[in-house]
């Protein structure tokens, strides 16, 4: 037990952080809102669909304008994207572009790596306001600060899930996609006692702590964050345990946001599932995985607005969500219809402080060399 009590967002040594993962309230400490009913590519008509899917390309060639879709955004939008990927892979397509318009259905911290990486004459445009993140609520800015103030030789590893103060603060940034990559990368250019901090996702923290240990190295220096997304820590051991037992053949491909992560490395760990069967991958490394692998049908713990790629690669393979209920209804506020009007008004325009966004550079363009 523990003489203090500890809350979402505190920072805390790893091993104490890992200790009390099950005991904190790691649930959202903002609202969640109504997923509407244009979200779901069901509510609309063939003809509404025809129609906004033309005006959005026809405003795409008037306007010069890239629209850029998370993969956790509806269908119905990842169809008319030019790009569909992770966090990254969005980011890399934004930096890489010179149209005058860059919109992107996502959620607002996405979009501000974009209005902090583009060109003069680009604009963001965000389809909705409203499409935060459970997760990137959690990065308090200030708790951030008074770590670096105690620590003040300390690296700051910044997951892309946080606001851009929080990124002008860090040293590195990271996605989902290269968390490993970048965690090794700050390993190998810092001194073996400087104090390192990995936030806000106390799972990805896990996960990043296991791969220290992998490497020899001593988890005494790792700091991190209480933090989770809603949506992830939600999928629990016992979901995906019981789409094993329905389906004994499936591979299981976890997401290391999810609460199931400690359990499910302990398995492999332990021999108990054999890495073939069980396996983690970043949103976008998803998708690449069952191309390659030889099972027919894939157990997928994350988003469900995954499955729409993944099962656009592989039409053939039965995708089974371990959590149906794994909805982002930050992600679903995106819709046809508010893409359609952000084209047309040009509204919902993204802007970052300059000087937050000279800072919070540093770290995203380490993120998008580090790969
Ligand atoms: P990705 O880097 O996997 O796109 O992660 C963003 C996110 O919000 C995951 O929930
Ligand atoms: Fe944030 Fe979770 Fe939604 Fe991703 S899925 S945007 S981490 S709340």
């Amino acid at each position: 037990m523990f003489d203090r009590v500890v809350e979402a967002g505190d920072i805390l040594p790893a091993t104490e952080a890992i200790e009390m993962m099950d005991q904190v309230d790691l649930g959202p400490t903002i609202d969640i809102p109504e997923i509407p009913a244009g979200a779901d590519p069901a509510n609309i008509t063939g003809e509404e669909r025809r129609f906004l899917q033309g005006e959005i390309r026809r405003l795409k060639a008037e306007r010069n304008a890239l629209v850029l879709a998370h993969n956790y955004v509806p269908a119905d939008i990842q169809d008319v994207a030019d790009a569909v990927g992770d966090s990254l892979y969005l980011a890399q397509r934004g930096a890489d572009s010179d149209a005058d318009v860059l919109a992107e259905p996502s959620v607002l911290f996405m979009n501000q790596i974009l209005a902090a990486m583009k060109k003069p004459h680009q604009k963001v445009l965000a389809p909705h306001l409203g499409a935060l993140c459970s997760l990137a609520a959690h990065a308090d800015v200030e708790k951030v600060r008074a770590w670096k103030e105690e620590h003040p030789d300390g690296l700051v590893i910044s997951y892309v899930n946080t606001y851009i103060e929080v990124k002008a603060e860090s040293d590195y940034c990271c996605a989902s996609a290269n968390a490993g990559k970048v965690l090794l990368h700050a390993l190998e250019h810092s001194r073996p006692e400087q104090p390192i901090l990995f936030l806000p996702d106390l799972f990805l923290g896990f996960y990043a702590a296991r791969l220290m240990e992998r490497r020899g190295q001593p988890l005494g220096r790792l700091w991190l964050m209480m933090g989770a997304c809603h949506v992830h820590e939600r999928i629990r051991p016992a979901h995906v345990e019981e789409q094993r037992r329905l389906h004994p053949g499936a591979l299981t491909v976890v997401h290391p946001e999810c609460g199931c992560t400690s359990a499910c490395m302990r398995q492999v760990r332990e021999g108990v599932v054999p890495e073939t069967m069980l396996q983690f991958r970043s949103t976008q490394g998803m998708v690449a995985l069952i191309k390659e692998v030889p099972q027919k049908e894939v157990i997928v713990a994350t988003e469900v607005g995954n499955l729409h790629p993944m099962h656009k690669a592989v039409p053939e393979k039965t995708l089974i969500p371990a959590s149906r209920e794994a909805l982002c209804a930050y992600m679903k506020q995106n819709t046809l219809a508010n893409l359609y009007l952000s084209l047309r008004d040009m509204v919902h325009e993204i802007t970052v402080d300059p000087e937050l966004a000279r800072r919070a550079r540093i770290p995203i363009e380490r993120m998008l060399r580090i790969l």
